[in-house]
């Protein structure tokens, strides 16, 4: 809806597997109901440009996904991907994945290391983010790849009154009520993983004490990655 309404001269399709419950579509975007593991054959040779955006945990190949997007795009087009890798890390930036049967702080990393095995036991690609700069180069189709991570606070813990600080710590307190939501969310996901309510309502509420509290430094890395499709 934001490339529609930024570009009113093309047309855009919104894909997901949920119908669009927007009531404000712009009349230059349409939405379409598809299940993307089912292959975007349909698709061939239609746009211009192809951006998704984390739907990982809901796509069974990631790397066969990446081949049908170079067949949707025209010569010379745009594919725009961004992913998250489903763990947190500290300001060393490295991941934090606690293992099986751990139950310790940092919480909200903690959700996050059974969460992740979790989608990954469903099928989903936790991994994507990772190697999302490796399948699209070695993709003889792209060309241009450009490879940009942000590194986004989990809960607004950077202290300083700088601008920049403020900035990503604005960012943080929006990431943080995201995560809340996406914890309550999940409570099934991870009850089907076979972990007791006792444990996922434990490590939840011990996770939003942790984020609420803004003391623990996490952050998340989201990774955007953009090429062009050969002419
Ligand atoms: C975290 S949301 C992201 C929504 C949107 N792309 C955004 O960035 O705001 C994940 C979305 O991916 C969709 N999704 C997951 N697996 C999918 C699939 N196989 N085909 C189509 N959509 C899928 C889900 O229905 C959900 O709406």
């Amino acid at each position: 809806m934001d490339v529609a309404r930024e570009f009113p001269h093309c047309s855009a399709v919104a894909v997901d597997l949920v119908p669009m419950q927007s009531i404000h579509m712009p009349a230059n975007c349409r939405s379409e109901v598809d299940d993307i593991n089912l292959g975007l054959e349909h698709f061939y040779g239609d746009f211009n440009v192809v951006h998704v955006q984390l739907i990982s945990a809901g796509i069974r190949d990631y790397h066969a996904m990446i081949n049908q997007i170079s067949h949707v795009l025209r010569p010379g087009g745009l594919i725009d991907i961004t992913e998250y890798p489903f763990y947190f890390t500290g300001p060393d930036k490295k991941p934090i994945i606690k293992p099986k049967g751990s139950f310790e702080p940092p919480w909200t990393a903690l959700w996050m290391s059974y969460a992740s095995r979790a989608i990954t036991a469903r099928g989903g690609s936790t991994d994507a983010a990772l190697h999302l700069p490796d399948w699209i180069s070695s993709n003889p189709a792209f060309e241009d790849v450009v490879v940009r991570d942000s590194w986004m606070p989990a809960s607004p813990w950077l202290k300083g009154d700088d601008p920049e600080t403020i900035f990503w710590n604005d960012i943080a307190v929006t990431l943080r009520e995201d995560m809340k939501v996406f914890m309550r969310s999940g409570r099934p996901l991870l009850l089907g993983h076979g972990l007791s309510a006792d444990f996922v309502d434990a490590m939840e509420h011990n996770a939003c004490q942790e984020l609420d509290e803004a003391k623990t430094p996490l952050y998340a890395l989201i990774r955007n990655v953009y090429a062009r499709k050969r002419l």
